[in-house]
């Protein structure tokens, strides 16, 4: 063959790429096919040649370039192939290794009874309302037939506001009433709210918080009637305290903004806390039929419309529904407290698992 001169170098130049790196092989590949490599000047030299001659070098030129590229590609491809096993190797994930513990956050016992009470309450059809933590006297007040001399004003119990709004004193809610008052004011019968919220009172001991959270409930319409009123209120004990035959009783009772008013109890032993049985009794919220005074104060016929209210407070029933003995503990923002009483981020309330 006519490269038969060119067959034992580039079987050395074969041979010896087994052992190079990618630089290696480009210097072989330019030492062959460069500029002035060796197959480049041959190639050049075919033009030179008889037509038979010609053919038979050209053949074999070709020859001799297409094994080395061959050969070129096939130890790139075998590089190539190393790197990425040895990266393989040192990217190594140990999947058994233990997982690191995670920071897993809960939501706070408040926070959980408030979704479980709107739970409870949306499925019967009310709609929440908000209204402002700071108040003038009329809405926490006034609009609430609590005359001026009722202990409610004095300064013990509210905590008044060095400021006025509009030409009223100013106040922190000591109730979320006053968004029962917000609501008649701008939405006509017939209406199903509660309001979840703040609110503020001068006290402070194991049970009491100069700041606390309060559910309001309200229900105006037609025909809307005291038996409403406990069904609707034994029905939501039941469910929050996950015992359907929880003993409930309502007892007469006063409230400024309600007539007939009633506290409601529920049953437990006094002894071990023990919620539905023991036969006694725990006061746990306040209700009663909305006074017609209030309904006329906030631009509802009276004649025309009445309706129920209630408001319960959310720290007492949370404590008793989970055995927490001290109130002040809600907010000492104490991880490990938080981490025993708070409840799962993602199992919402849902009513079909009872809340
Ligand atoms: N606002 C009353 C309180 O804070 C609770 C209540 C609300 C009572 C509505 C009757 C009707 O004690």
């Amino acid at each position: 063959m006519v490269a038969e001169d060119l067959e034992m170098s580039l079987a050395a130049s074969l041979a010896a790429m087994a052992s190079l790196d990618a630089a290696g092989l480009e210097d072989v590949r330019l030492q062959w096919l460069g500029k002035a490599g060796i197959l480049t000047g041959r190639l050049k030299a075919l033009g030179a040649m008889t037509p038979e001659a010609r053919k038979a070098e050209g053949a074999a030129l070709n020859d001799c370039k297409e094994r080395l590229n061959q050969a070129l590609s096939a130890r790139r491809a075998a590089l190539d192939e190393e790197a990425l096993a040895a990266r393989l190797e040192r990217e190594r994930i140990d999947v058994t290794a233990p997982a690191r513990p995670e920071p897993v956050g809960a939501i706070h016992p408040i926070s959980r009874t408030l979704e479980e009470i709107t739970a409870i309450f949306g499925a019967m059809g009310f709609t929440v309302k908000e209204g402002p933590d700071i108040e003038d006297d009329w809405h926490a007040f006034g609009a609430l037939n609590i005359p001026g001399h009722h202990p409610a004003r004095a300064m013990m119990d509210t905590f008044y506001l060095n400021a006025s709004l509009g030409n009223r004193p100013a106040l922190l809610r000591p109730h979320t009433s006053s968004v029962q008052v917000r609501t008649m004011l701008t939405q006509a019968p017939p209406i199903r709210i509660i309001v979840p919220g703040r609110t503020y009172r001068s006290d402070h001991d194991a049970t009491h918080s100069p700041m606390f959270h309060q559910t309001e409930g309200l229900v105006i319409g037609r025909d809307i009637t005291l038996g409403h009123l406990k069904g609707c209120l034994i029905d939501f004990l039941r469910m929050f305290f996950g015992n359907p035959a929880l003993p409930v009783r309502f007892r007469a009772s006063y409230f400024p903004f309600t007539e007939p008013s009633m506290e409601v109890d529920i049953g437990w032993n006094r002894k071990t806390g023990e919620i539905g049985k023991g036969g006694d009794w725990l006061e746990i919220l306040g209700s009663g039929m909305v006074h017609p005074n209030v309904l006329a104060n906030c631009g509802i016929d009276p004649r025309e419309f009445q309706g129920f209210a209630f408001g319960v407070g959310i720290e007492r029933i949370t404590m008793l529904k989970h055995g927490i003995a001290d109130l002040r503990l809600f907010y000492e923002s104490d991880v490990r407290w938080l981490r025993h009483y708070g409840a799962a981020p993602l199992s919402p309330a849902m009513l079909h698992e009872g809340v």
